[in-house]
């Protein structure tokens, strides 16, 4: 199978290579959504909806993409974000993406919901590595995931708000995805047939030692949390501002609040002391109807610009998308499924032509904007359709 053009040109290329190889059980976890996936949807269309304005004509010298993220100088202006089971996708999982991210000199951020250990990771990257937290095991096993991360140089705690409850994904209903990962196999009968029918995956899977519990949620007292499946995890994920509290007692590093979509809980963070936001619906994955990521962007812009840092995700599929963003006032953004199609597609060399897509697209986009860096876009080049913004 060759990643190379003409087979993959695109993001949605690696996506079709990812739907070809992975069961779809697991395919779907990563490409699905909430309910009716309308935030995932619009989340894609609002990037239709912001018009450039190039200037023609002028010179631009060769393109500089770097940003500053938490007084980190990353090469790329996006990270590879958090993706929770990256070794179902592939059994080189977190560790392809940690490689990738340091290789090309960004930062890659890991989630609690991983399968690889916090310290494997961070052994295969020299660039800034940060961590997600979500509170599933409850504390304990969150106050031992902060002092591994801690010893293990990760630069920032990433803490995700919007998981009160897990989303409602129906895919993942429908194909098996709790009776799959339960300990009995009498339940997960029904869905053998379909992931018979991608062996390549299947292969992989078995060789990795299939359904491993959780290597960095490790309840005090009785080990790492059994392989349970992703509504299960979330339900018990939940983080509330007093838990802010609580970990800033453990944690003396940056501390950046994930899931915000409202210029109060922007403000909120600000009055936290968090040192960042991400302004992200959770790729549509938990409440579905809140409006695509970059419809509010502009509004916490306008509400937090200066006093924090203001990362942004959702629906990025090129890279003329991470310009958009960055031009409405994003201070660097995560790729999400943009790489995690690559990841399942391919492993290592999928994420790295999909960091080359997104690189080639960045720079072909500002070559033809006339702007001469990433730093230097703003809003002067772009234009919002009427109705765009939601605030
Ligand atoms: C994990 O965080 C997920 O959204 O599936």
């Amino acid at each position: 199978m060759s990643l190379a053009s003409p087979n993959v040109v695109n993001v949605k290329d690696l996506r079709r290579l990812a739907r070809r190889r992975l069961p779809d059980a697991v395919f779907d976890y990563l490409d699905g959504a909430a309910d009716d996936e309308v935030t995932l949807r619009d989340s894609e269309q609002a990037y239709k909806e912001v018009l450039f304005k190039p200037r023609f004509a002028v010179a631009t010298p060769a393109c500089d993409l770097s940003v500053t993220v938490l007084g980190h100088k990353l090469d790329l202006p996006f990270l590879l974000g958090p993706i929770g089971y990256s070794r179902l996708m592939h059994p080189r999982g977190e560790l392809a993406a940690s490689k990738a991210a340091g290789h090309h000199g960004t930062a890659y951020i890991l989630s609690t919901m991983s399968g690889h250990t916090i310290e494997d990771v961070k052994a295969e990257s020299a660039g800034p590595t940060f961590y997600q937290l979500y509170l599933a095991g409850g504390r304990g096993a969150a106050e031992g995931a902060i002092a591994r991360v801690k010893a293990a140089g990760y630069k920032a705690l990433f803490v995700t708000i919007d998981t009160p409850v897990a989303g409602n994904r129906e895919r993942d209903v429908r194909n098996g995805m709790r009776q799959l990962m339960s300990p009995n196999w009498f339940h997960r009968i029904p869905y053998i047939p379909n992931i018979l029918k991608h062996p390549r995956w299947l292969a992989g899977y078995m060789l990795d030692g299939m359904s491993r519990p959780f290597p960095n949620i490790v309840v005090p007292g009785s080990g790492p949390l059994a392989a349970i499946d992703v509504g299960a995890a979330l339900q018990a994920a939940q983080v509330s501002w007093t838990d802010l509290k609580w970990i800033r007692q453990l944690w003396s590093g940056p501390i950046v609040i994930k899931g915000v979509m409202t210029a109060d809980d922007a403000r909120r963070s600000v009055d936290e002391g968090a040192q960042g936001i991400v302004v992200s619906t959770h790729a549509g994955r938990q409440l579905d109807g809140v409006a695509g990521s970059l419809r509010v962007l502009p509004g916490i812009v306008e509400a937090v610009k200066g006093k924090t840092e203001i990362l942004f995700d959702g629906g990025i599929r090129r890279g003329a998308d991470v310009v958009r963003a960055k031009a409405l006032g994003a201070d660097a953004v995560l790729l999400g499924r943009g790489y995690a199609y690559g990841l399942a597609a391919a492993g290592d060399a999928g994420i790295e032509r999909a960091i080359e897509i997104f690189r080639a697209d960045i720079i072909r986009t500002l070559t033809l904007l006339g702007c001469p860096s990433i730093g230097q876009i703003d809003s002067s080049y772009v234009a919002m359709r009427p109705g765009f913004r939601v605030d």
